[in-house]
């Protein structure tokens, strides 16, 4: 399996700088075979990204729980779905922490995935003071209940709360370890990516642990330089197949 590199791009980028930015990850992809890439840009350049990006997907954000009518301000399942878009980030921290986001909340956008055929990334991790007090495995475990009537396609993302645009990334073995434990509970054939400070330095040593498939990546995917680093030392590895 190739790895999967995901950009979260968050609320960052100008349209000028997403068209340069899918230019040149066009022309270094065209080099690039062991590698799916994914992008996730803000909901404005959904349609450009999937119109222009050559080799890879492109991802929504986020979707709103609600299927359509009176919500002003959220952006439905389907419309994403007719931009051309198949993948949604869900649940991510920063969604669950500063949107007071519930796994109830993220229940509903699964049900609509399902709906409209879109393939999610779903974020799960624990914050600091969680695993520093033993709650750890409760609160992946409890995140990853969401999935259970889910019988689609889906990726785990495992971010812990304390790596996240913090420079503090999990060491292989911590992230790994988690991994591990995911993979025990949702089986085999789900990726799950590792999330968290991810760059062109760490990179290398999370991918070469056998349950982290790939990598959701925010402040690194915004610096081309920094991204295709990314890139070229992900495509060179060799990835033990589990
Ligand atoms: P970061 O963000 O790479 O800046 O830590 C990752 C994420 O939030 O998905």
């Amino acid at each position: 399996m190739n790895p999967i590199i995901a950009a979260n791009w968050k609320m960052n980028l100008t349209k000028s700088e997403v068209e340069l930015f899918i230019n040149k990850s066009n022309q270094i992809m065209a080099s690039l075979t062991n590698i799916d890439l994914i992008i996730g840009p803000a909901f404005p350049y959904l349609n450009l990204v999937a119109n222009q990006l050559l080799n890879g997907e492109v991802a929504a954000q986020n979707i709103s729980e609600f299927k359509s009518g009176a919500f002003t301000g959220d952006v439905s399942a389907e419309m994403i779905k007719s931009c051309g878009v198949n993948t949604v980030i869900l649940g991510h921290s920063e969604r669950r922490h500063k949107f007071n986001e519930t796994n109830d909340m993220i229940k509903n956008k699964l049900n609509l995935c399902e709906t409209y055929n879109l393939k999610p990334i779903l974020c799960v991790g624990e914050t600091l003071e969680e695993r520093k007090s033993g709650q750890l495995e409760h609160v992946i475990k409890t995140q990853l209940d969401v999935l259970t009537p889910f019988k689609h396609e889906y990726y785990i993302a495992y971010e812990p709360v304390w790596a996240i645009g913090t420079g503090e990334t999990a060491t292989p073995e911590i992230a790994e370890d988690v991994h591990a434990y995911i993979r025990n509970i949702i089986g085999n054939q789900p990726p799950i990516l590792y999330g968290g400070s991810v760059n062109s330095k760490n990179i290398e040593g999370l991918l070469k642990m056998p349950n982290i498939d790939g990598a959701l990546i925010g402040g690194a995917s915004l610096k081309i330089d920094e991204f295709s680093e990314i890139l070229s030392i992900s495509n060179a590895l060799e990835r033990v197949s589990k």
